[in-house]
């Protein structure tokens, strides 16, 4: 596996690749590797040539400076990670300069209003954050095709976004959440977790399964309010939001309709660390 230290052996590394005709899959990370990471390189390597990634710890998606500080970074173990699991060709680990060669900024979005729902609300600015590294690895890394997790659901629909006003040659996929042997949604911030909470915190995951089977049969306003008891009752855990939208528009409903498709979201910080979950509702 190769390991890319900056934008100039990154240039070279696809120059001869595409001279050589060769499919490019792509996901990138923020480094902290875990299995769900690898279920996106499986899928990158079934449908590509060649499989790259990227570890870049995004300083402009962070709108909480503690969150960012406390980001977790194991540059050693991740290579360990990739080189071990045979599935990636070359991993790009930038320096802040090869994204941001002037100042580490944000570039502003305009992703026809999904960047105002949900996250939007909770994490302001940081979709731009988002857009703007996404947009500028996909020029440097050329992939044909980009793997994303649904876990960051919104964040994935962000993308498509983009990738469709901006016209950009990459085709994006989205890949199904990895759970642990609990439930629980793989995340790198999990490492933040003591394992006693790790396992409380498969509540998330159960209240989920409960919401899909309560969908359709009580109203949606009757869901909010379980779910608001659920987690009232669990020490140590404040739920941020749950709601159920739109997943085209991402869009809040409180009523269901026919012919649209309906998945639930939720936050919730345990112990000063803040999960997500979502899942689609049928
Ligand atoms: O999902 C992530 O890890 C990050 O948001 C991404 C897509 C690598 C951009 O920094």
């Amino acid at each position: 596996m190769e390991v890319l230290k900056n934008k100039k052996t990154l240039q070279d590394f696809i120059e001869r690749q595409k001279e050589m005709g060769k499919k490019i899959g792509f996901a990138p990370t923020m480094g902290a590797l875990h299995n769900g990471h690898l279920s996106l390189y499986k899928k990158a390597k079934e449908e590509n040539d060649l499989v790259i990634s990227s570890i870049f710890v995004n300083p402009t998606q962070f709108n909480n400076a503690e969150d960012l500080e406390k980001y977790p970074r194991d540059i050693n173990r991740d290579i360990l990670i990739l080189k071990n699991s045979d599935l990636v060709d070359a991993v790009y680990i930038p320096e802040v300069v090869d994204i941001y060669p002037e100042k580490a900024e944000s570039l502003h979005y305009d992703f026809d209003g999904l960047e105002n729902e949900m996250e939007g609300k909770s994490r302001p600015g940081h979709f731009d954050g988002v857009g703007t590294v996404v947009e500028e690895l996909f020029r440097q890394v050329k992939p044909d095709n980009a793997y994303f997790g649904e876990k960051d659901f919104q964040q994935l629909a962000i993308i498509k976004k983009m990738v469709e006003k901006k016209k950009l040659p990459v085709k994006i996929h989205g890949v199904s959440i990895y759970r642990a042997e609990n439930g629980l949604a793989l995340s790198s911030r999990n490492q933040r977790l003591h394992e006693n909470r790790r396992e409380a915190s498969k509540i998330i995951y159960e209240t989920l399964k409960k919401v899909n089977d309560w969908f359709r049969v009580i109203t949606i306003p009757e869901i909010k309010e379980r779910v608001k008891d659920i987690f009232e009752s669990q020490q140590g855990m404040q739920l941020e939001y749950f709601l159920i939208a739109d997943e085209d528009s991402l869009k809040e409903t409180d009523f269901f309709y026919k012919d649209r498709n309906f998945r639930a979201f939720i936050v919730v910080v345990v112990d000063g660390v803040r999960l997500i979950d979502n899942m689609h509702l049928d």
